[in-house]
């Protein structure tokens, strides 16, 4: 593994088109991006499902919110400035499954309907929060000669992950399903972009969030270090906190 410092990478946040998918789905799930909200809308009334619950907003340092508006005004103003919010559904059997010529037919696609179970995000950055991981040899691009000296640096997009479920979808494996689902989608748009990017991604997760620790150890990411945002206590799931927290970083 070679050792590069922050100054040295070619940050890109806004380079080069990313496009982000209409909806990426999973064998269980469906994760629609949001790329703005309507009064009225099926959209809001997902978001405001997840938003909504106290929960699943447990780790969110603005809490829930307690209306309608009050998500359909944070969503506008969180749509402002950062793109690539996704609702996850998970797909449920309908109410009237019937089964459609014979005994042994499979249900088909239109005996399902889709539940808003989750929020995920993989937010653009100027820069990571820490110091980055050092660029792992596999992701450096190397020209005939395959030396070390040859190692070329790509241009890293920074992005930051995050993510919250309801908690009667807890423990069923879709954390983990949207998570990969979603930082595959990326890794894979990354290497179709004209000039050779790579994402690096940070997560910042409170040392006693185990499932979410767990979710990032599946996914390889590594600890980078501890994140100090201020000397001050914060309210965080239940009790007060130190505004601090560990980040952990991959290179997709
Ligand atoms: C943390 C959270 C996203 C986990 O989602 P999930 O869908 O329950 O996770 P999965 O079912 O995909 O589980 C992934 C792994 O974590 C483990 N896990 C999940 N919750 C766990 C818990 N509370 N304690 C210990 N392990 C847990 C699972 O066993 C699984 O590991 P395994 O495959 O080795 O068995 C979910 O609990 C949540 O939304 N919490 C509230 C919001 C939140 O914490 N967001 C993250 C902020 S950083």
């Amino acid at each position: 593994m070679l050792t590069r410092t922050i100054d040295r990478f070619i940050y890109t946040p806004y380079f080069g088109s990313m496009e982000s998918p209409t909806t990426i789905t999973t064998p269980r799930l469906r994760l629609t991006h949001i790329t703005g909200v309507e009064s009225g809308s099926i959209a809001l009334s997902d978001l405001h499902c997840v938003w909504g619950n106290e929960i699943a907003t447990k780790w969110n340092i603005h809490g829930s919110c307690k209306t309608l508006s009050e998500t359909e005004e944070r969503a506008r103003t969180i749509l402002k400035k950062a793109q690539d919010y996704f609702i996850v559904h998970r797909k449920v059997p309908g109410q009237h499954l019937e089964v459609a010529e014979g005994k042994d037919a499979a249900p088909s696609e239109s005996n399902y309907t889709w539940e808003a179970i989750g929020m995920i995000n993989l937010v653009r950055s100027e820069k990571p929060d820490l110091d980055p991981l050092p660029i792992p040899d596999s992701k450096l691009q190397r020209d005939s000669q395959d030396s070390d000296e040859s190692a070329k640096l790509p241009a890293v997009q920074t992005r930051s992950i995050g993510y919250m479920y309801r908690e009667e979808a807890w423990g069923k494996g879709y954390g983990m399903e949207a998570a990969a689902a979603l930082l595959n989608h990326f890794r894979q748009a990354a290497s179709r972009m004209d000039s050779p990017t790579l994402v690096y991604v940070e997560a910042g997760v409170d040392p006693s969030n185990t499932g979410s620790l767990r979710i990032l150890e599946k996914l390889r990411f590594q600890k980078v270090g501890l994140n100090v945002i201020a000397d001050e206590k914060v309210f965080l799931a239940g009790e007060w906190r130190q505004n601090e927290y560990p980040i952990y970083g991959l290179y997709l």
